[in-house]
């Protein structure tokens, strides 16, 4: 297992499109661990592999509670079937957005496809938190960020002080 360094916006390498994983093997088996140590570290409760630099269709997440055990869930090429009508808002913050937050709404649940670790696929129900944070994983093998979803002037704020941060680093 490996922390990855995180990229961070303005990083174009975010609004890559991911690429399918055609295999699932001992590189990706890897990869997953990688992207769920990398997660615990930061901490966070979700994480796709494009955050890490590698845009695969991939992503993680554990919605356990401190104090409980950990529960990791691997997603591998997860697609949305359905949505529902209803819809539901939470305050939404990225590990790669550090330290910003700000309320999304999104359709409450999904119906999704996904191979697991063993490579074998899987049809879901997701509700509540974990449909949220799995459409805004999902958004990420997309190249698309929570912050496309709030106001532009909001987003344009967020963006310009990210910019400014990323050239007194560099
Ligand atoms: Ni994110």
């Amino acid at each position: 297992m490996t922390i990855k360094p995180l990229i961070i916006l303005p990083d174009p390498v975010l609004r890559q499109v991911s690429t399918k994983v055609e295999q699932v093997n001992d590189d990706i088996r890897t990869l997953a661990d990688d992207l769920l140590a990398t997660m615990y570290d930061a901490p966070g409760i979700g994480l796709a592999a494009v955050q890490v630099g590698v845009p695969k269709r991939m992503l993680v997440i554990d919605l356990s509670k401190e104090g409980e055990d950990k529960r990791p869930q691997v997603f591998i090429n997860p697609e949305i079937l359905s949505f529902s009508d209803e819809r539901s808002a939470y305050e939404e913050g990225c590990l790669s957005i550090p330290d910003y937050y700000a309320e999304v709404e999104r359709p409450s649940k999904i119906t999704l496809k996904h191979i697991n670790l063993d490579g074998r696929e899987e049809t879901i129900e997701a509700a509540g938190l974990l449909s949220t944070c799995l459409q805004h994983e999902i958004d990420h093998l997309n190249g698309v960020l929570f912050i496309d979803h709030i106001s532009r002037l909001k987003r344009e704020m967020v963006i310009k002080k990210f910019t400014k941060a990323a050239k007194i680093r560099a």
